[in-house]
């Protein structure tokens, strides 16, 4: 049987499992390759540090060299994240004719036009099914399987950690931190684990997603964002009484003044695909014009779950088929953008309100006047009774019909305004 020598570089959580698939079932990758995908070299930075992966001796080096010198490593599945080093490797690997295999969206989100570019230049391909979603295949199947459809919309939980945040909070009652420092320790956060609860992590994959569905050519930084490091316990469990769940949602849909992109903390109403995306499990709900709703559900972050998305990468790529499809789809090419964001202030969407506000006659009257003036609709109020930590405030909790951000931002200041409402109040999008 053939071979195809391969090379990793980065081996922590990723490139960990990547080595463990491609060293303990040789056979299964050689079966669906038609050839023996061969692990030559693992590069890494800390020669001493354990690994999770155990590997033959002298597999292991910190000498990138050891993989650019050796023409017979056609495929490099670049592990490393971040933006630098991983920038200059990528290229450096590009130039001495390797085909790339990345999970890196941050990466991508940032320097894929050179990078795209270069590899175009030097008749060389990346694959980055993992860098959206982990194990989901979203990125094959939006830019293959629906390439006959206009996408029309695409709401996604595209960041595991933050989900699996949520679902810790709202089923065991643990702590935001806690949360936060299980889900490091279970290999789902990013080196930096801001990057995961400030929206910025699933911008940057709405960014790569909203440029496949739509050819639009957003800058992740320009997407409107917003993440799960402010949220308030008691907002999830105000949405829970309402019926619904509070969800990190990435959005890209398709309105007549253009496209509408967003990260946002959203109350999703129970029982919806969505609502019940629980842990780290991602979800892409689609609609294409031609075949309507698809919804795609695994788990978006995670050591095997990602890294059985690089080594499909890798067989396609050692296969030939990763070159044909980066050659015919022209990504981040010099094309013109396809469409271009709408203004969000003309977006409409139902808010869901909480206002900490004084137990006082005549309070609900100037609450609601202030709604009124800016054109905003109640659909329904709940006043909680004080409790013993804020005798004299009590939360107001308005669920909105749908409003413009245009009116919705300057009516939140005007609340907040009020002498008799207790700043800052809280405002999220409501998805039924
Ligand atoms: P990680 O555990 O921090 O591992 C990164 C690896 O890169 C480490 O092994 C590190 O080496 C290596 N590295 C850093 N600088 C290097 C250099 N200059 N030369 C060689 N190796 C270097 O990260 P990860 O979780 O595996 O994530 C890797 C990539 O996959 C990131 O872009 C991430 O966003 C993406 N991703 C992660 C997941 C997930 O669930 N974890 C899911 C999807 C995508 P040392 O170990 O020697 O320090
Ligand atoms: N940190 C990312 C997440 C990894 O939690 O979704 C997968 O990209």
């Amino acid at each position: 049987m053939e071979t195809t020598k391969v090379a990793v570089v980065g081996m922590g959580t990723v490139g960990s499992g990547v080595a463990r698939l491609l060293l303990d079932h040789g056979d299964r990758t050689a079966r669906h390759a038609g050839r023996t995908l061969w692990l030559e070299s693992v590069v890494v930075r800390d020669l001493a540090k354990v690994r999770d992966a155990d590997l033959p001796a002298g597999l292991l080096s910190d000498d990138l060299s050891v993989i650019t010198d050796n023409p017979e490593i056609r495929v490099v599945a670049q592990l490393i994240g971040g933006l630098e080093p991983a920038r200059t490797i990528m290229l450096k690997l590009l130039e001495s004719g390797k085909d790339i295999v990345t999970a890196n969206k941050a990466l991508l989100a940032e320097h894929g036009p050179e990078l795209f570019d270069r590899a175009r230049e030097l008749g060389r391909s990346i694959a980055f099914e993992a860098s959206v979603a982990g194990g989901i295949p979203i990125v094959a199947n939006i830019s293959q399987c629906l390439s006959a459809n206009q996408v029309l919309s695409l709401r996604g939980i595209l960041n595991g950690t933050s989900n699996y945040i949520l679902t810790q909070m709202e089923e065991q009652g643990d702590s935001y931190n806690a949360a936060v420092a299980d889900a490091q320790r279970r290999g789902y956060a990013e080196a930096d684990p801001t990057m995961d609860v400030d929206g910025a992590d699933a911008a940057q994959k709405l960014a790569i997603l909203a440029h496949l569905a739509f050819g639009a050519r957003v800058h992740w930084r320009d997407i409107p964002r917003a993440g799960i490091d402010t949220l308030d316990l008691t907002d999830l469990s105000h949405a829970q009484e309402l019926g619904y769940r509070i969800k990190l949602l990435a959005v890209a849909q398709l309105l007549e003044s253009g496209l509408e992109l967003h990260v946002s903390p959203t109350l999703v109403k129970h029982g919806s695909p969505l609502a019940e995306v629980r842990g780290a499990f991602n979800a892409v709900s689609v609609v294409g014009d031609a075949v309507g709703p698809v919804f795609f559900h695994g788990l978006g972050a995670g050591q095997m779950p990602t890294a059985s998305a690089v080594v499909a990468d890798m067989i396609d790529t050692a296969v030939g088929r990763t070159n044909i499809t980066f050659r015919t789809l022209e990504l981040w090419s010099q094309q013109e953008a396809r469409v271009q964001p709408c203004d969000p202030a003309q977006v409409r969407s139902r808010y869901y309100l909480r206002l900490s506000v004084d137990d006082q006659p005549g309070v609900m009257a100037k609450v609601t006047g202030v709604l009124g003036d800016h054109g905003i609709s109640i659909a329904s109020i709940v006043q909680h009774e004080p409790d013993d930590e804020t005798p004299h405030a009590v939360p107001l909790i308005i669920m909105t019909h749908a409003a413009s951000e245009q009116a919705s931002s300057p009516a939140m200041k005007a609340l907040d305004q009020l002498s008799c409402v207790h700043p800052p109040s809280v405002c999220m999008r409501v998805l039924d």
